[in-house]
This record gives C-alpha cells, sequence and structure tokens, in this order.
C-alpha cells in the first residue's frame, strides 16, 4: 500500500466552528497568540494561559468533525494513511483516522509541571491552578508552547520522509519546524495543497495548490486520488 501523508493545520477544523490563529489578526483579548501560548505567559501569568485553553477545550466538546476530517478516513480505503496535525483539537480520532500525530500537543491532555512523563486526559473542560498531579504538582495543558521543542518532529519527519503522496490542509505554513516538513518529503511525489489561500511553496516540485476551503477541496481530492490508486 502507498503511504500517503497529510499534514493539517487549524483550517481543517474551521469549518467545524474553531477559529483559526491568525485569521483574526492572530489576537486574543488583544493578546498577540505568541504572547499567551508561551512559558513566559506561563510563568507571569498562569490564570490568563488556563483560561486561554479552557475556553478553547469547552469549545471542543462543543463541535463535530466535518467533511474534510471525513473524507480523509476514506482515504484508508487504499491507503497507508498517517495524519501529521498541528491542531491540538482532537477532530482527526473523532472522524474515525487510524494514525494521527499530533505536533503541538493535545487539548484534551495535561500534564505535570513537576514531572512531565505525567500527562493525564481530562475528562471535562477546565483546568484550574490548585488542580494537581498525584506528586502534587500544578498541572498545565498538554501543549507545545513557542520557543519549547517538538518532541513528535523527528518522529514527523520519518512519516514525511516515507511520504508517496503527500498532503497539505489548512494552514498558514508559517510556524516551524512544522511548515518545513514539505521540503523533507522525496522530490518527485505528488503534492497538494488545499486552503483558500494556499500558494506555490518555494523549493517544493510537483505541488498541486487547492485553493479552496477544506469542506469542498478535500472530499474532491480524495475521491480523486482513491479514483487514481
Ligand atoms: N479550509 C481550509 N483552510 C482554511 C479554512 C477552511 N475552511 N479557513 C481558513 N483556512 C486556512 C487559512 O487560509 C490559513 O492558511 O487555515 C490557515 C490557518 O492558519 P493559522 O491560523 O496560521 O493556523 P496554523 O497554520 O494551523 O498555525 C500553526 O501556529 O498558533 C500556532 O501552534 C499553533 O498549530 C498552530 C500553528
Amino acid at each position: 500500500m502507498k503511504k500517503l501523508v497529510v499534514l493539517t493545520g487549524a483550517g481543517i477544523s474551521a469549518e467545524s466552528g474553531i477559529s483559526t490563529f491568525r485569521d483574526s489578526n492572530g489576537l486574543w483579548e488583544n493578546h498577540r497568540i505568541e504572547e499567551v501560548a508561551s512559558p513566559e505567559a506561563w510563568e507571569k501569568d498562569p490564570e490568563m494561559v488556563l483560561r486561554f485553553y479552557n475556553i478553547r477545550r469547552k469549545q471542543l466538546f462543543e463541535v463535530e468533525p466535518n467533511e474534510g476530517h471525513k473524507a480523509l478516513v476514506r482515504l484508508e480505503e487504499k491507503f497507508d494513511v498517517h495524519i501529521v496535525t498541528q491542531n491540538v483539537d482532537d477532530l482527526h480520532e473523532r472522524a474515525g483516522s487510524s494514525h494521527v500525530l499530533h505536533l503541538h500537543g493535545e487539548l484534551k491532555k495535561v500534564r505535570s509541571t513537576g514531572d512531565p512523563s505525567l500527562v493525564y486526559m481530562l475528562d471535562h473542560w477546565e483546568l484550574k491552578m490548585g488542580d494537581v498531579c498525584e506528586k502534587g504538582h500544578q498541572l498545565r495543558p498538554h501543549i507545545v508552547w513557542f520557543g519549547e521543542p517538538v518532541p513528535m518532529f523527528e518522529k514527523a519527519l520519518d512519516i514525511a520522509r516515507q511520504a508517496d503522496v503527500f498532503l497539505v490542509i489548512g494552514t498558514s505554513m508559517v510556524v516551524y519546524p512544522a511548515a518545513g516538513l514539505i521540503s523533507y518529503t522525496k522530490p518527485e511525489i505528488p503534492k497538494y495543497y488545499v486552503d483558500p489561500k494556499a500558494f506555490p511553496v518555494s523549493g517544493v516540485s510537483h505541488l498541486t495548490v487547492i485553493q479552496e476551503k477544506a469542506g469542498e477541496g478535500v472530499p474532491k481530492l480524495v475521491n480523486e486520488l482513491l479514483g487514481l490508486a
């Protein structure tokens, strides 16, 4: 089976009702997103950081996967599909995708600030100051913040290098190292970029740019790929 690798970003979840990061000027309550999602923000104002993620987590319990997420599941009929997502939502999993790697962490998980190996699943939306791990340390969102290492990147690189087909969906391609993944794929493989603002990525050959929303562009592309396979 051919290996089909998909890099997704906030845009694939937009039609589910989750706002993207940079479309509303990248601001949240007048803070730049980079200023909320950072270790410095956690040091300075952990309550604000928790509030930001609590709002997003609460929203996640209220939304559903859309046609874009669902179409990617159908690809598994004919391809060995691996999704590498920058998203911290669980909409790929809930749609039914089998292999999902989260580069930037997961909103429904929290971890200990004293022992990073202690990671827990939250079954409710709110994480508060005073919520601690079994060793008594404060819990924080299990999210990769700006300036923090991206532990899953090596694994994502391995997957990208093995791809026979590579899809990029709903990402502005400005946040590294994720945006650089496409450059590690084999030059000759077909690549597709679905995003209303998709653009030809410099130095990347055999790239088809599809300027459409995920909910429309992805099902069409999936049909085409299944027909071709
Ligand atoms: N379908 C597809 N793409 C869409 C849609 C849609 N319906 N609506 C918006 N988009 C596109 C936008 O055109 C934009 O290119 O989604 C992209 C969203 O870009 P960003 O908000 O920058 O999100 P993303 O690329 O996922 O950001 C990367 O940055 O903030 C950090 O860690 C966070 O994982 C995130 C990373």
